[in-house]
């Protein structure tokens, strides 16, 4: 097995701050690339003030631990920065690396390129882990040369609180690569609740925690379209908002527009050749979009947010969404990851959910329910046509309740 002992992290933009900030306090040596010097200093400045503030709070790691006669000691801030590099030069600096952690823009050529760099520069036992939240690691590695060593490593934003950090195997990633890339990660601290790792046996869209959360969005677009036609939106959509009230932590409009409107048609476009043309976005998610009606982000969506985050009236319900049906379409793309192979029981699918989202997997509601969620989707699909929400032959059959593990 290769020891890590240094990591450089690839592109330290929003992400890859954050993960170079976790993999110093997990001990590790990190060299920060990124194009321009001034993106690397930035970061750098940026990750050492939030090592401060944490010091100030006591959240640093232990350095010697307590003994009967001394308390444990910490590290300091600078301890660990003095851990931290700089480069603009990513052949050079991968040199006595033995992992890179990529988190440059989400563009396919650009990753392939630096796999390829990563593995004509760096030793022969490197490790390239990318933080892809779309493209295939397959194919990112595919020509790097290296194919075993090529995995994908997805964290949640924000890195240093969000527990869950998916690793992925591509159709050519070693056991070896995907073993040390386990073991690495559960090494990386969280500052909320506790690391989970979820290990993603195949290289589909989404992989897990993405990819269950995505068809919702399929019924809610199709939805916000229904509350056009019958004159609720846009004017109100507190009453779409009350379907849900607050069996969720923030209902469909409010969360949307605290997602960003924008963000979410990417996602429905991308799924929408990733994984089925029903992802299309309805008319009033492209059309806010177009006119900059972005949510939280520029002020405006389904809500004005200038007073902070809207606290809907949820007095009178537009009867559109049905908290069931929204359940059923959970469950039911669980079991086509678990039909997919893409996880390995139920239990890692529920567990994942929890720690990249805050949030109850389906399989919980689905051992009671399944039989009637059965019943929900096969209605809607008949209702809409809306083929990719008919329940799959796992959901129907109930035979994911002996997939636990
Ligand atoms: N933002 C999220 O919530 C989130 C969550 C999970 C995964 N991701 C993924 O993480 C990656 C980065 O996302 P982000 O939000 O941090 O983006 P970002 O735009 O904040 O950062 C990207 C960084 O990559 C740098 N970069 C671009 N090309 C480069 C190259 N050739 N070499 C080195 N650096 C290069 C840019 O200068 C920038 O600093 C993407 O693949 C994204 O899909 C993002």
């Amino acid at each position: 097995m290769v020891e890590i002992k240094k990591i450089a992290c690839l592109g330290v933009g929003l992400m890859g701050q954050g993960i170079a900030q976790v993999a110093l306090m997990a001990g590790y040596d990190v060299v920060l690339v990124d194009i321009k010097d001034e993106f690397v200093d930035n970061a750098y400045k940026g990750i050492a003030v939030g090592m401060g503030k944490l010091a100030e709070k006591g959240k640093l790691p232990v350095k010697t631990p307590k003994t009967e006669t001394t308390e444990a000691v910490k590290y300091t801030a600078d301890e660990l920065m003095a851990k931290c590099s700089k480069s603009t030069d990513l052949a050079a600096a991968v040199k006595d690396c033995d992992m890179v952690i990529e988190a440059v823009i989400e563009k396919m050529e650009v990753k392939k390129t630096v796999s390829k760099t990563t593995m004509d520069n760096g030793p022969d036992h490197i490790i390239f882990a990318s933080n892809t939240s779309t493209m295939s690691i397959t194919e990112i590695g595919k020509d790097c040369g290296k194919p075993g060593q090529v995995c994908g490593m997805h964290f949640f934003n924000p890195v240093p609180l969000m527990a869950c950090i998916e690793i992925i195997k591509g159709d050519d990633t070693s056991d070896e690569t995907f073993k040390t890339a386990m073991d690495t990660a559960k090494k990386l601290p969280v500052l909320r609740g506790k690391r989970y790792i979820a290990q993603v046996m195949k290289d589909r869209p989404g992989f897990i925690v993405n990819r269950l959360n995505a068809p919702a969005n399929i019924y809610l677009s199709w939805a916000f379209d229904q509350a056009l036609e019958k004159g609720i939106l846009p004017d109100k959509p507190q009453m779409l908002d009350a379907d849900i009230g607050k069996v969720a932590a923030m209902p469909p409009c409010v969360l949307s527009d605290y997602v960003g409107l924008d963000t979410l048609l990417h996602v429905m476009n991308y799924n929408e050749g990733a994984l089925s043309p029903d992802f299309k976005p309805g008319k009033v998610l492209t059309d806010m979009v177009e006119k900059g009606l972005l949510g939280r982000k520029t002020g405006k969506g389904f809500y004005d947010w200038s007073g902070g985050r809207p606290q809907p009236d949820f007095s009178e319900k537009a009867g559109i969404i049905d908290i069931n049906l929204l359940f059923s379409i959970t469950l039911n793309e669980g079991c086509r990851i678990l039909e997919e192979g893409v996880a390995t029981g139920t239990k890692s699918v529920d567990d994942s959910n929890m720690a990249g989202m805050n949030s109850p997997g389906p399989f919980g509601w689905g051992k009671r329910n399944y039989e009637k969620a059965v019943g929900y989707l096969n209605a809607f699909v008949e209702k809409t046509g809306i083929e990719y929400l008919k329940p799959c032959d796992l959901l129907i059959s109930g035979g994911f309740k002996k997939m636990r593990k």
